[in-house]
């Protein structure tokens, strides 16, 4: 009900901008549809949060992981880890997957959402027999126990500064743990890039997208320096 409230508010505000979207969600509908997967959903509701500044579930638009997914392939880092933090419905987790990952993970703080992602990946495994382990943990980024460092991971507007604040500490503490191993982080939509930033001043960065903006960076323990 939520989201038909919000369509119909969005045609009468702007009828050329909502047939515009139309198109859009028709398009990842199908994609949905032809991958196997179903993670065409809008909330409304932020999730609950130790430090209350979460984001709800929205997919990021199949555009820009096709992008992302090209630059991946381009650095010519090792695909064998990846983490989606705030996974929503899988979307990325099911898209990337053809990359040939050996171990992706997909941590959600919303169960009911994880639920989703969870259904999805397995519809992901059974229709195009993908070989890496995928898992999908209930948890909250910032207290889920898991090794960052070595990965690829991705973010999409999934909180705001102060998490984001904290999960780069995180981030900077585990790099320093193990100064062999690096991350190349997407931030997809990356309204908290500045946090990112301060963490990491040293760090190499680009500046990718239109609209759909996203943000690479290459992160080491050097990087965290000032
Ligand atoms: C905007 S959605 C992005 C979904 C997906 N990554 C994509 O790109 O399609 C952000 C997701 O992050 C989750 N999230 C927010 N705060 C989180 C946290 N602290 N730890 C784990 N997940 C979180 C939300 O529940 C939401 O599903």
């Amino acid at each position: 009900m939520a989201y038909l409230a919000y369509i119909l508010r969005k045609i009468t505000q702007n009828p050329g901008r909502a047939a515009l979207s139309a198109v859009k969600y028709v398009t990842e509908f199908r994609l949905d549809r032809q991958i196997g997967i179903s993670t065409f959903r809008r909330d409304f509701v932020p999730p609950t949060s130790a430090s209350g500044d979460s984001r709800p579930c929205q997919p990021a638009p199949y555009r820009v992981l096709i992008d992302i997914a090209a630059h991946m392939q381009a650095t010519g880092f090792p695909l064998r880890s990846f983490v989606d933090v705030g996974c929503g419905a899988g979307r990325p987790l099911a898209y990337f997957s053809s990359l040939g990952f050996d171990r992706m993970v997909g941590i959600e703080i919303n169960p009911d959402v994880a639920e989703g992602a969870r259904q999805n990946i397995g519809q992901i495994k059974r229709t195009w027999n993908r070989a890496g382990r995928i898992d999908i943990l209930t948890a909250d980024i910032l207290t889920a126990e898991i090794d960052l460092t070595g990965s690829i991971i991705y973010l999409a507007n999934p909180f705001g500064r102060t998490t984001m604040q904290a999960f780069a500490a995180k981030l900077k503490a585990q790099l320093q743990a193990r100064p062999d191993r690096g991350v190349l982080l997407y931030y997809v939509l990356p309204l908290q890039v500045e946090a990112l930033v301060e963490a990491f001043p040293r760090a190499e960065r680009q500046i990718a997208g239109g609209l759909e903006a996203w943000q690479f960076f290459r992160l080491d323990a050097a990087s965290g320096n000032p």
